[in-house]
């Protein structure tokens, strides 16, 4: 047994059905996978339906599961109600919304227009709670219980990064909304929590955030203290269980998993791992022989 392998007991989403947005490539992709296998019926939506069909062929034959693709640009709120009445219309109902899909790239904040800024923001922020207003209406007017939305920030929703503000500002946005929804929704049987993964290989994000030569020159396995980056199934394991019934007590948190990248960052003296025996020997008589005055 070992972290890439799936983690949850067999049929632990049987019955549920889920909207994963982004859910035709990377992370989401990853996760619809291990949903399908988990029982679920998975609904993937973005802008790319020709995407999304690909990946809904493919993965309904690898694991016989059902997966309902639909395009749907999460910034539109008009698109975000026809995809929940076509989810409805397919499966009846749904159990889980997961706030997946993003727009980031790299790139010093004074060379972005306005509409740059907009652009990130609106996928991120306006996306996820475009999505998370409209079932949450649906869930509470239709007075169904048990329901989840889990969204996928990063660590930098709280730590802020430079070069890649829009975004940054979007996650806070998005964590904020969880917090805030945990508490006002827990009443209605909605449960609010999010993931903040660290570094996950994907095309969408090395293409935009590392680029060519400089996935060699800015090694993020280097930032992460386990000196590896995360494996897809480690974060589909979290997200199974963060939105299965095992999780019943779990709401408005945000779960690390990033090998302790971001307090590798932030402790003060963090660079003193780079120390050899020899020198934590030397350094050890200096501070003992110190006086004070
Ligand atoms: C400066 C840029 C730019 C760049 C685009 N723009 N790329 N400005 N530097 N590299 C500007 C454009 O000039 C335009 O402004 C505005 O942004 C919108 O660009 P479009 O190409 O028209 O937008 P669109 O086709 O909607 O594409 C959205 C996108 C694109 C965000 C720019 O990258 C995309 O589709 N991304 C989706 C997938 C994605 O980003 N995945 C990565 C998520 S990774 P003007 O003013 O010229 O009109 C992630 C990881 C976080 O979130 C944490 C990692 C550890
Ligand atoms: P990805 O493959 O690029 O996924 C992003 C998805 O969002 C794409 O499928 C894209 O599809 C969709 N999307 C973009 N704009 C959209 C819109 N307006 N409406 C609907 N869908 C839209 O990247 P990823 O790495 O898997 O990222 C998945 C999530 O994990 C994101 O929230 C990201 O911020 C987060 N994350 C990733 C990492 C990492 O290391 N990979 C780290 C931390 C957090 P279309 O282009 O077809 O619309």
């Amino acid at each position: 047994m070992n972290y890439t392998e799936g983690m949850l007991k067999e049929g632990a989403l049987k019955d549920k059905t889920i909207i994963i947005t982004g859910g035709g490539t990377g992370l989401g992709k990853s996760m619809t996978k291990y949903f399908l296998q988990l029982g679920a019926n998975v609904v993937i939506t973005s802008r790319k339906l020709e995407v999304l069909q690909g990946t809904a062929n493919e993965l309904m034959k690898e694991t016989g599961g059902q997966v309902l693709a639909v395009q749907c640009d999460v910034r539109i709120y008009a698109e975000v109600e026809s995809m929940l009445a076509q989810t409805i219309a397919k499966f009846g109902k749904v159990d889980v919304l997961i706030n997946n899909a993003a727009g980031n790239f790299i790139s010093p904040t004074e060379r972005l227009s306005a509409r740059a800024f907009d652009t990130v923001v609106d996928i991120v922020l306006k996306g996820s709670y475009n999505c998370t207003l409209a079932l949450g209406k649906h869930w509470i007017k239709e007075k169904q219980t048990d329901k989840v939305v889990l969204s996928i920030v990063t660590t930098y929703a709280w730590t802020g990064s430079a070069f890649v503000v829009p975004s940054a500002c979007a996650k806070a946005g998005v964590l904020a909304m969880t917090r805030s929804l945990a508490v006002e929704w827990a009443k209605y049987g909605i449960r609010m929590n999010a993931i903040a993964p660290g570094p996950f290989p994907t095309k969408g994000a090395w293409d935009r955030l590392v680029p060519g030569a400089f996935r060699e020159r800015f090694d993020l396995q280097k930032q992460v203290p386990l000196r590896r980056v995360g494996e897809h199934q480690e974060l589909c394991n979290l997200a199974a269980y963060l939105i299965s019934d095992y999780s019943a007590y779990i709401n408005g948190d945000v779960v690390t998993i990033d090998g302790g990248e971001w307090l590798q960052g932030a402790g003060e003296f963090n660079m003193f791992t780079e120390v050899t025996g020899d020198e934590w020997d030397a350094i050890e008589k200096m501070v003992r022989g110190a006086k004070s005055e």
